[in-house]
């Protein structure tokens, strides 16, 4: 394996168990500090009772905050709310369940103009789509219950996970984002971390994702999933390994490759899961905390450039783990990497695809289908007919469409090619009211 170059593991460190303790350590003053802020589900079988309302929430988040079983930790979270107290008086817990989604979608909007601010203030991009990859990348398909599933549901949030040596250093994305839930509490931590990650990607250049949000959080750390569920970064056998893992999550060989894309951001950093240069003549300076080993030079600036370097591996300062090393090795997935080496756009494609799909594995969505917070029209929705679309020319009608139209015209006498005379209009105009008026009288 070509790790001559770039393969870099500090032999003092074992990737995973050892960066635990000195993780607690690190994150003991912050749990000290923000009790249950960061780590709310010690108290989350408290119940809660309604009271005022507060102007800046809105009715929806206000009836989600009643019904949904994220309250709790969500009120914990939030000290004291003026929306609701939390009471361990046990006959108030009984309050109607309106339906409601669970996360509101002008919170999530809001909160996605924040994450951008953060973005640009604090270059943390990398460590928000690892957050997101960590919190959904739980998933088994083999299990149907939620949330023992694992997956896109928040549980990333709670310190029993944080503590897997695979999410060594994510304590510091939640960190991030902690202000920002705090700010929006009609927004789920699942939605939260899936935003943060496909906004990161975005605002570093990559493709626009077509993400769904309304995931429903889990509310206590014993609904977490086991640890060992992440792939390692240097398995004896990396491509029955990465099989293994995203198999699992019943994704393929080119989902595999297209999302170990993502490695174009960010940095390893021996101190958290053993892998990497302690620094780089392109880390040393930052920006954002200096030090690790990138894969990429523009290492904020998402594009195919991980696959072009792995491909030529003529840096010794650009990483490469031995899971992304085989990707231009084993036969199936050489096939994705080196298209995606050579077409950027491709790769954006199918980069897209897999991340949207990345970030609904095992979430359980409420409503079920999903919101779309997307400027344009939801994926989902049919096609509203659009007259001006379709004259601008750019964009062709389905056969079928014509069909119909040139149908509909030559049923007036027309043809599309020829406009109908406006009398015809007229006509049509004249016996639709009159069938109104009709209509309304019988109706009378
Ligand atoms: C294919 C299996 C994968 C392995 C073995 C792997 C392993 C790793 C390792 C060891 C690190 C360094 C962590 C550190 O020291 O801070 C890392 C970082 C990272 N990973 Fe992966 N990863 C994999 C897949 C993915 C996927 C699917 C994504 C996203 C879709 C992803 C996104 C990232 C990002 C953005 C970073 C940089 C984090 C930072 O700079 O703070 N990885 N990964």
């Amino acid at each position: 394996m070509a790790g001559r170059l770039s393969l870099t593991r500090l032999p003092s460190q074992a990737p995973a168990a050892t960066a635990v303790p000195a993780m607690a350590a690190r994150m003991a003053p912050v749990a000290a500090a923000s009790s249950f802020r960061i780590f709310p589900a010690a108290a989350s079988r408290a119940r809660l009772s309604v009271s005022s309302s507060s102007s800046s929430t809105s009715l929806c988040s206000r009836k989600c905050l009643r019904s949904s079983p994220l309250v709790s930790h969500l009120f914990l979270n939030q000290k004291r709310s003026p929306v609701a107290r939390v009471s361990e008086n046990r006959g108030l817990s009984s309050v109607a369940t309106p339906k409601c989604a669970a996360s509101d979608p002008d919170q999530l909007k809001s909160a996605r103009e924040d994450i951008k601010e953060l973005l640009k203030n604090k270059f943390c991009h990398p460590i928000l789509v690892r957050l997101g990859w960590h919190d959904s990348g739980t998933y088994n398909k083999n299990i149907q219950e939620w949330p023992q599933r694992g997956g896109a549901n928040g549980s990333l949030r709670f310190e029993i996970e944080l503590k897997h040596g695979a999410n060594a250093g994510l304590v510091n994305a939640l960190k991030i984002l902690q202000p920002i839930k705090d700010k929006y509490s009609g927004v789920t931590y699942a939605d939260l971390f899936q935003l943060a990650s496909a906004t990161a990607i975005e605002e570093a250049g990559g493709p626009k994702i077509p993400m769904k949000y309304g995931r429903v959080d889990v509310t206590g750390p014993e609904q977490c999933p086991e640890e060992g569920r992440l792939p390692d970064a240097g398995p004896p056998s990396p491509a029955d390994h990465l099989r293994d893992v995203f198999y699992r999550m019943g994704l393929s060989d080119k989902e595999i490759v297209a999302l170990s894309g993502a490695h174009t951001l960010g940095r390893s950093r021996p101190e958290r899961s053993g892998w990497g240069k302690p620094e780089t003549k392109y880390t040393k300076e930052g920006p954002g905390a200096p030090g690790g080993q990138s894969w990429t030079v523009q290492w904020l600036k998402f594009d195919n450039s991980y696959f072009k370097d792995i491909k030529e591996r003529r840096d010794e300062d650009l990483l490469v783990l031995p899971t992304d090393a085989i990707l231009f090795e084993d036969p199936s997935f050489k096939v994705f990497a080196e298209k995606y080496a050579e077409d950027e756009e491709a790769f954006f494609k199918d980069y897209a695809e897999a991340h949207a799909k990345l970030s609904i594995l095992g979430a359980k969505f409420d409503p079920p289908e999903g919101i779309v917070i997307n400027e344009g029209p939801s994926e989902s929705a049919p096609e509203k007919f659009e007259a001006a679309k379709y004259s601008s020319g750019k964009r062709e009608l389905s056969d079928s469409m014509k069909q119909r139209i040139r149908a509909e015209y030559e049923a007036f006498g027309g043809s599309p090619d020829k406009p109908l005379p406006t009398n015809y209009f007229l006509n049509i105009i004249i016996v639709i009211a009159v069938l109104a008026v009709l209509t309304s009288l019988l109706g009378n």
